[in-house]
């Protein structure tokens, strides 16, 4: 290959790389501007980018998830597992979480492979997204984006939470949550907010924190 060629080469693997950690730092950003918005107890955005495990499982992920879908397995699951032994969450790293997931305290948290999360979504510690079957298939739920999952809750089977839903702390969800519906109970039970809207006490977990 021509020197010119290879400079040109370099050049563009070096302006990929630069694109690439400029993309990751503004993910970054954001993911810490999402945690203050919904965290009261916490405006310093140091203090939230250093001191939540939530935000640093969630970073691990990421990288996680690359190293999975790119056929490195070992490094994504010990990555995982690492990430699990620092933060107490643990997230498969086939799982795929959108944009600005904030677990608040985290420790308990379980995400299964096959879980899909959307964008701007809550939870509190203790919440699993698990399966109910043994089979090498979809078997996690999938919650869209803007649900809120309460401390305890637990997700079971390929079931999903609709966007803007509501799931109590401690609920058992086995079946569907519509949009902007509250779950509650064991097993849970689904209630629409008055006027089939969701309710704007709802969007405020400082609210009810
Ligand atoms: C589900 C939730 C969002 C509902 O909030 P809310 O507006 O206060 O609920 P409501 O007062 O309208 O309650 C509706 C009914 O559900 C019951 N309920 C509320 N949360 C419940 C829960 N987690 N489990 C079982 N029942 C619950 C209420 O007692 C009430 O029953 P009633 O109609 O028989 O009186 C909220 O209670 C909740 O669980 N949030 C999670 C908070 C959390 O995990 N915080 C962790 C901070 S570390």
């Amino acid at each position: 290959m021509a020197p010119g060629a290879l400079r040109g080469r370099g050049r563009s693997v070096w302006a990929r790389v630069t694109e690439e950690v400029g993309a990751a730092a503004g993910r970054v950003r954001e993911d810490i501007d999402a945690a203050i918005d919904r965290d009261p107890a916490t405006d310093s955005r140091l203090e939230m980018g250093l001191a939540s495990p939530g935000l640093h499982a969630v970073w691990a992920h990421r990288v996680a998830h690359a190293l999975w879908t790119r056929g490195a397995r070992l490094p994504a699951r010990l990555l995982s597992q690492a990430s699990r032994a620092a933060t107490g969450i643990e997230i498969h790293p086939g799982a795929q979480i959108g944009r600005r997931l904030f677990i608040d305290h985290g420790m308990g948290v379980v995400i299964g492979e096959t879980a899909e999360i959307g964008d701007d979504v809550m939870m509190y510690h203790a919440v699993t997204l698990g399966g109910r079957a043994n089979a090498k298939i979809k078997r996690h739920p999938t919650v869209e984006s803007g649900a809120v999952l309460g401390a305890g809750a637990r997700l079971l089977g390929p079931i999903t939470v609709g966007a803007h839903a509501q799931v109590g702390a401690n609920a058992v969800v086995v079946k569907d949550v519509p949009a902007g519906a509250t779950a509650v109970g064991v097993p849970a039970t689904t209630r629409m907010p008055r006027g089939g809207e969701a309710d704007p006490l709802f969007a405020d977990p400082a609210l009810w924190i």
